[in-house]
């Protein structure tokens, strides 16, 4: 039976949306009202292509028979168990095919909600793995400028980016920051990762010396850093902290809310790069965007060091309502088939260098200081208006979807991401679009 709603409801003020200009929006609102594969459709009836896979992740593209059809079947036979103290197989199984993807050496997967939950729960891991092994100094967390590592109190403080903090008072205790890898002076117009900069993981030794490395618990970073515009990790860099972090007894944390599940060309960005971590947070493409999921990944070292003290004991305690839900965990089986069976991940490797030569065909047009790409992610850095941060790319995002494709912006920065089963023809058009919206911009 089809819903008797509105494509456009009459009164918009309800609803406070997150991460927008709300009284811009609720003047000329932007309404998806349906989406099928690449497009989505707009409630003026307007093919809009998906230049994000949404909020990078519907990495399979929307409206895929299989995962819908998972979602309907759990949700009509069991619609939810409790999370705590008992247990359903859907969880168990989709726990199991995550380790199958995952790199050589992550075991464990312990379910949240969101990337802003999965790195909350990484971070106090990270303490308590320490403490259950008598360190229980090591409770400093570091991050980088410019991180982005969702909402919550411990994303923001181990973020790096200034608007996201500035509002919400003193954070977390004992964090400190890496500063982060973005060198347009040297790296401009880079393809791939850039060659300048690895040092800047020796930053990392100053602030172990700084603090002592008795005190520090975990380093976390974004293997490319996505939110804050697109910063890749020069050569070697990344190397170069999982030596710093082992060498001192650091627990290096991946954030892979962005780089899971295919978007680099490998399932994870722990692969792609060759570096393993200690644990990787994940949400996103985990289910295709569909249903709310995240996950911590661990290696049997982190989960092995709670697995002590009588049988009855909770040996952790933390978790949500909603971890390992039926309906998400039927999604993320479904969403993993779906990648396996159309070889997605591969997919995206294969299409991955089409990608980079269609988005740096973009250079020397108006205000483009910088071109930044890797798998199938890309960005296209505009100079400020003077004085108006934010306003030219702003522009250009909806000058963009009045043409007919999604794009993201963060400051100035036009970011990439689309689902994974984009043709060379809807790059074409994607970036023939790009292009033909920059020649406009004021
Ligand atoms: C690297 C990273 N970590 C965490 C998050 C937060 O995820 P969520 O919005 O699901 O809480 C994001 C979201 O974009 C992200 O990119």
């Amino acid at each position: 039976m089809a819903l008797d709603r509105k494509p456009t409801p009459n009164d918009l003020n309800a609803f406070w949306m997150p991460f927008t200009a709300n009284r811009q929006f609720k003047k000329a609102p932007r309404m998806l009202v349906a989406a099928k594969d690449m497009h989505y459709t707009t409630s003026d009836g307007r093919q809009v292509l998906d230049g994000t896979a949404g909020l990078w992740c519907c990495n399979a593209g929307h409206c895929r028979p299989k995962i819908t059809e998972a979602i309907q079947r759990q949700a009509a036979e069991l619609d939810y168990a409790p999370a705590f103290q008992m247990g359903h197989p859907v969880a168990f199984e989709l726990a199991n095919r995550i380790i199958d993807v995952a790199p050589k050496g992550i075991e464990h997967v312990f379910y949240t909600n969101s990337g802003s939950e999965s790195v909350e729960t990484a971070l106090k891991l990270a303490i308590a793995y320490h403490r259950a092994r008598g360190e229980g100094a090591r409770t400093r967390l570091i991050g980088r400028e410019r991180g982005y590592h969702g909402v919550n109190f411990g994303g923001i403080s181990v973020g790096g980016i200034v608007t996201n903090r500035k509002m919400f008072g003193t954070l977390l205790a004992g964090v400190d920051h890496m500063p982060h890898t973005h060198l347009p002076a040297l790296n401009a117009f880079s393809k791939g990762q850039p060659e300048h900069g690895a040092n800047l993981a020796d930053e990392l030794e100053r602030i172990v010396t700084l603090h002592g490395a008795e005190t520090i618990a975990a380093v976390i970073v974004e293997p490319v850093a996505g939110s804050t515009g697109v910063i890749l990790p020069p050569k070697g860099y990344l190397e170069r902290l999982r030596a710093i972090t082992k060498k001192h007894g650091i627990l290096l944390i991946f954030d892979e809310v962005i780089t899971g599940f295919g978007r680099l060309g490998s399932a994870f960005g722990a692969q792609h790069f060759d570096v393993l971590p200690d644990m990787m947070t994940t949400a996103k493409g985990l289910t295709n965007g569909v249903i709310p999921m995240g996950a911590v990944l661990t290696t049997a070292d982190i989960h092995n060091a709670f697995m002590q003290g009588p049988d009855h004991m909770i040996e952790l305690f933390h978790g949500y309502t909603y971890s390992g839900n039926p309906i998400a965990s039927a999604a993320g089986i479904a969403t993993l088939e779906t990648y396996r069976e159309e070889a997605l991940f591969e997919r995206a490797a294969d299409i991955a260098p089409y990608w980079e030569e269609a988005l740096h065909s973009l250079r020397g047009l108006p205000h483009v200081v910088d071109i930044r790409n890797i798998g199938l992610i890309g960005a296209v850095e505009l100079e400020s208006i003077p004085g108006e941060p934010t306003k030219r790319a702003f522009e250009a995002f909806l000058r963009a979807y009045d043409k007919g494709i999604l794009i993201r912006t963060t400051g100035d920065i036009i970011a990439m991401s689309p689902p994974l089963i984009i043709s060379k023809a809807e790059i074409d058009t994607l970036i023939g679009t790009l292009a033909d919206v920059l020649k406009t911009l004021p």
